[in-house]
């Protein structure tokens, strides 16, 4: 039997399909090259814009096809979409014969089961269940062998009046501490050398079991083997000074950070419900700059929140201004169903999101090409995660891709190179020395 997934979404649902891998090979199934060869397709869904939505739709359409030439074969849903829709999704595309949370998807054999039996296996809870953390006792299947994502928190705390997360995914849950550390333990023997700590807001870890976020970074980075730890995503408002100190402090943390600013104006970080102002969020940034020698940021910003004036769009792309992130991932604001910001009045016409999303996109262009000439002949260090055609593939640690031509044994090690030519996405350069 055969396995095809198809994410969407975040790091953390390419986690769960990680994990997914696991468990469906611990039941005896195999990858599939392609949908077409597959007995089981699923696809785990995201549901933080209306995009993936419909995105998910047309999917179904396609994958459909399956059944006519195996008609034995399952298609299933699971993942943030599914946990929004529930029953309704089912409605919309029956070809869907299961369908499970973001909570129980280590009811999946069961699952499977049912729906071989004939019957549309449908478990969307509404509550993560007790037994949720049986998830963590199925391995990942991952396809880097040297960098993995280790989810260590679920759900989210905060109300962000645009977003749909703390419904599809719940209140926040901290994986215990030593749940983590004998998964990093794990990985590190199956040739792991960095160690990426995921979760909808990481920086909150250990609030719900009394545990700081740094006591998470001084204890994986401290496991033999592991010689980078990075994170994703802190909300602003949990990043502390003690987590700042540690991050300058233990050599094993990268000097990068993802912190979401979303808006650049006060009023408009007020209705979004994010509880810190523009000055909170700058001086945060001084103070990561102050603790953490040379470090990098990135961030996400919404376009277009409703009524979002041009002034108010100007703060933001003062914000962009000021920090000069390295990277800007932004989002045109989109009205997701349930939420606060649904029934703002004052939402903001899709040509002027997108008149503004160009403008930001131009000078965070500017800005990332003053940046990428800054790192022209430095000295980088590079983790070698990949190889393609001739040439190695790695990330600084200060998350920037680079390459340098090298032989394929140097997959795994760490090196030190100097840039050559440094591209906005990408640095062309030339190694100096293998770390080891
Ligand atoms: N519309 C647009 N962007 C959104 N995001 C979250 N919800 C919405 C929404 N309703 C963005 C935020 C978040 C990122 C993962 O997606 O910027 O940080
Ligand atoms: Fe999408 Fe958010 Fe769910 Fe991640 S947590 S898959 S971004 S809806």
């Amino acid at each position: 039997m055969k396995y095809y997934i198809k994410t969407f979404g975040c790091q953390m649902n390419f986690n769960d399909s990680e994990r997914i891998r696991g468990i469906l090979q611990s039941i005896g199934y195999e990858p599939a090259q392609s949908w077409e060869e597959a007995d089981l397709i699923l696809l785990n869904t995201c549901t933080i814009r209306e995009k993936p939505d419909q995105k998910v739709y047309s999917h179904l359409g396609e994958y459909k096809k399956l059944k006519e030439k195996n008609p034995r074969a399952l298609i299933g849903v699971c993942g943030c979409l599914a946990q929004r829709m529930g029953q309704e999704l089912v409605q919309k595309a029956p070809v869907v014969d299961l369908m499970f949370s973001s909570y129980n998807m280590h009811q999946l054999p069961e699952l499977i089961q049912q729906a071989q039996a004939g019957y549309k296996a449908i478990a969307i809870l509404e509550e993560p269940p007790q037994d949720e953390d049986q998830l963590w006792e199925y391995p990942t299947v991952r396809d880097n062998q040297f960098c993995a994502y280790v989810t260590v928190m679920k759900g989210c705390d905060k109300n962000c009046t645009y977003c749909v997360v703390p419904k599809t995914r719940g209140r926040q849950r901290s994986r215990a501490l030593q749940s983590v550390l004998k998964e990093v333990k794990e990985l590190v023997a199956d040739g792991v050398r960095e160690i990426h700590l995921l979760g909808q807001n990481v920086t909150a870890w250990g609030q719900d079991i009394g545990l700081p976020f740094e006591e998470l970074l001084y204890r994986v980075a401290e496991v033999p083997g592991v010689e980078r730890v990075r994170f994703t995503t802190g909300h602003p408002r949990d990043l502390t000074e003690s987590i700042a100190k540690a991050m300058g402090e233990i050599p094993q943390v990268c000097p990068h950070i993802h912190l979401p600013v979303q808006a650049g104006s006060n009023r408009i970080l007020t209705l979004m419900d994010r509880g810190y102002t523009r000055e909170e969020y700058l001086e945060k940034i001084d103070m990561l700059r102050y603790y953490v020698k040379g470090i990098s940021f990135s961030t996400d910003v919404i376009v277009g929140f409703p009524t979002e004036t041009e002034e108010d769009f100007e703060d933001t792309l003062e914000v962009l201004r000021r920090v000069r992130f390295e990277q800007v991932f932004s989002f045109k604001y989109s009205p997701r169903p349930d939420t606060p910001a649904y029934s703002m009045q004052g939402q903001v016409p899709d040509e002027v999101k997108t008149s503004r999303m160009a403008k930001l996109l131009e000078l965070q262009k500017g800005i990332l090409a003053e940046i990428a000439l800054s790192y022209q002949n430095t000295e980088q260090e590079v983790l070698v995660e990949s190889s393609e055609g001739g040439k190695l593939v790695g990330r600084t640690r200060g998350n920037r891709w680079a390459s340098f031509p090298g032989e394929e044994h140097l997959l795994g090690k760490l090196v030190k190179v100097r840039v050559v030519k440094s591209r906005p996405f990408n640095m062309e350069c030339e190694l100096l020395q293998v770390l080891g």
